[in-house]
């Protein structure tokens, strides 16, 4: 099965669960299995915070873009945003690394979302934004089954 679907949402902390019951929603026609749903839900959570809280730094009326792509068993999600972008990817992606401390964050999203799906990309630029790409492989015999 292939398909594809895009959605723009402002960046409010209300949209993470939006974001979080769209893609789910989505592939849910892929049959995946609980533990594979509640993996890609976490990671779509984590990514939009990020995009929210760091790229826009909670300004609110900023866009987010989430696409969500799937063929065959494969599935593809991209979080993007336009804000302040990541000086350091690779030390952003260093478990417990967190640009903000005192907001008390901990440091593990980019850890997470590398544990729960197969590949994550990450493209960013100062001043210009991010983009997260992330994807995931579901396990072929249940998807089959579709
Ligand atoms: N969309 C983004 N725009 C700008 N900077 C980002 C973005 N996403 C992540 N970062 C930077 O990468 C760092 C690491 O992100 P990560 O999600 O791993 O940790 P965190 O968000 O700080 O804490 P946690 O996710 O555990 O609450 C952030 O502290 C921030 O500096
Ligand atoms: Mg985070």
């Amino acid at each position: 099965m292939k398909n594809e679907m895009k959605l723009e949402f402002l960046s409010i902390s209300e949209n993470e669960s939006l974001a979080r019951v769209a893609v789910a929603s989505f592939i849910s026609q892929m049959n995946p299995t609980m533990e594979e749903l509640t993996d890609i839900k976490t990671v779509v959570s984590e990514a939009v915070t990020n995009a929210i809280i760091h790229g826009y730094e909670d300004k609110n009326e900023e866009k987010i873009t989430l696409t969500c792509k799937m063929e065959n068993e494969q599935i593809e999600i991209i979080i993007e945003d336009k804000g302040i972008g990541i000086d350091n990817i690779e030390v952003a992606r260093e478990p417990l690394y967190t640009s903000k401390p005192e907001w008390e964050r901990s440091g593990m999203g980019f850890t997470i979302m590398e544990n729960f799906m197969d590949k994550v990309d990450i493209t960013s630029k100062p001043g210009e934004g991010t983009m997260i790409r992330m994807m995931k492989q579901l396990t072929s015999t249940r998807a089959l089954c579709n």
